[in-house]
């Protein structure tokens, strides 16, 4: 006979966090809740892995940066859950689940068994092998996922200071540590096949800029290529790469940023998937009734743009939490989760915010050679998305509103004054 919760949590990340503090808020009793983390600490602000815990001065360090810091609100530490009467159970990997009998196997042994169960297993970095390149096991190839291997990218970087790095990808994660790699005193080289970085998102006007910052504090943009292959010393370390245009850069280290998966293999065969998430309705419940699905593994309606989608930020996995949490414990509660799709970073003395859809005709705008200057995007006449760098506070908050209530675009240089005025009318 194994242990038994009311609630049971998989996962132990930054939805796992912002999902214990709202069961506590909604009054969950001692010994109803558990969450299960291969982790071995407590959930925590993963974005901070990035960027403040790599910094050469004062770098963040847990238990500052516990969940829900992020979002100022308590931060809970190991104590705060035992206060709670939350059980922890860290180190932990869940191995097998069956939804049918609402029970799991950890890989301790231990069948512990549910009547609600939240799914937030996150996601893992794809490795090179993924895409036919060897060498992930060197030692000074690097990923950066979780603390395990933060702390080892810090001392990687500590060994090689004043020596190169290639950066592989030209996503969050390379531009983000191609920052703090130049903060090390490493010389950094950033390979990725697209035209220019974070292509996803930026514009190639708003990617010039980034660029030519990331150019101006000596970091090398090697564009429209990809590695092939890297070259080994005799103690099987990392000295150079190859690229797919013949080039070859020297290397002391290498960080990896190529994507990321979701952690859904568990749930293979037994709820049901759309874009590589587990499916939920607008109360982040899965196929299965007593299964939610909350952060980057769930595949959520999104009233906004019509459509279904999984998002891997921060933003989405603190909402889907509260969200499926105020669900299970309100069950009169009908309020359906309403997301407006946000990302931001920081790097360097930069930082931005972006809101909605980058869909539809897009209008640069600010001083591109200032510190403040963005791009918005309209569709049909009304606007869906708005990019901002260099904001204040209330700016972001004026146009997350203005993109959230689609707001007809009336003239397209208004948003230029997006800080003295409303920019746009409802
Ligand atoms: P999260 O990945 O946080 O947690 C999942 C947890 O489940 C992990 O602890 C994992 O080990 C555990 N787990 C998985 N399978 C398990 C199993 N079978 N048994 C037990 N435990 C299991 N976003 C953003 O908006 N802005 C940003 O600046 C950044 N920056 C950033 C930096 C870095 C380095 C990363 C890796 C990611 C970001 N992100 C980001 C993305 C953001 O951190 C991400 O979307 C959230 O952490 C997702 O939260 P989840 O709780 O869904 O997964």
């Amino acid at each position: 006979m194994g242990r038994s919760f009311r609630y049971v949590i998989i996962g132990g990340g930054v939805a796992a966090g912002y999902a214990a503090l709202e069961f506590t808020k909604k009054g969950v009793s001692h010994g109803e809740l558990c969450i299960i983390s291969d982790e071995p600490v407590a959930p925590y602000e993963r974005p901070a892995l990035s960027k403040g815990f790599l910094l050469p001065e004062a770098p963040a360090r847990l238990p500052g940066f516990h969940t829900c810091v992020g979002a100022n609100e308590e931060r809970l530490t190991p104590n705060w859950y035992k206060e709670h009467g939350i059980e922890l159970i860290l180190g932990t990997r869940v191995e097998s689940i069956d939804v049918r009998r609402k029970t799991l196997l950890t890989t301790t042994g231990e069948t512990i068994s549910y009547k609600f169960l939240i799914i937030a297993t996150g996601s893992r970095a794809v490795k090179l092998e993924e895409i036919g390149i060897k060498g992930s096991d060197a030692e000074n190839v690097c990923y950066l996922h979780d603390l395990a291997d933060a702390t080892n990218l810090v001392n990687i970087m500590q060994k090689c200071s004043g020596g190169n790095a290639i950066v592989v990808g030209g996503g969050y994660i390379g531009m983000e540590c191609a920052a703090s790699l130049v903060a090390n005193k490493i010389n950094v080289s950033i390979v990725f096949p697209g035209p220019h970085c974070m292509e996803r998102l930026f514009t190639p006007k708003i990617a010039s800029y980034y660029e030519d910052f990331y150019k101006s504090k000596g970091v090398n943009f090697v564009k429209g290529t990809s590695l092939s292959s890297f070259e080994f010393n005799s103690e099987g370390m990392v000295t150079g790469a190859n690229l797919r245009d013949g080039r070859q850069l020297p290397a002391d280290m290498i960080v990896v940023g190529i994507g990321a998966r979701p952690n859904t293999d568990l749930f293979t065969g037994q709820l049901t998937f759309e874009n590589r998430g587990i499916k939920v309705n607008n109360h982040l419940q899965s196929s299965n009734p007593s299964v939610y699905a909350v952060g980057d593994v769930a595949s959520f309606p999104v009233e906004f743009s019509g459509d279904t989608r999984r998002v891997e930020h921060v933003d989405a996995a603190r909402r889907t939490a509260r969200h499926a949490v105020s669900a299970i414990m309100d069950p009169n509660n009908t309020l359906e989760f309403d997301y407006l799709p946000f990302f931001y970073s920081r790097v360097f003395s930069l930082s931005w915010r972006f809101y909605g859809d980058n869909v539809g005709e897009v209008v640069h705008f600010g001083d591109f050679s200032g510190s403040k200057f963005g791009a918005y995007w309209k569709n049909n006449g009304s606007l869906v998305g708005c990019f901002l760098e260099g904001g204040s506070d209330d700016d972001y908050v004026k146009i997350a509103k203005a993109v959230r209530d689609k707001a007809m675009v009336v003239d397209l240089g208004e948003l230029l004054r997006v800080d003295q005025k409303p920019p746009l009318s409802p």
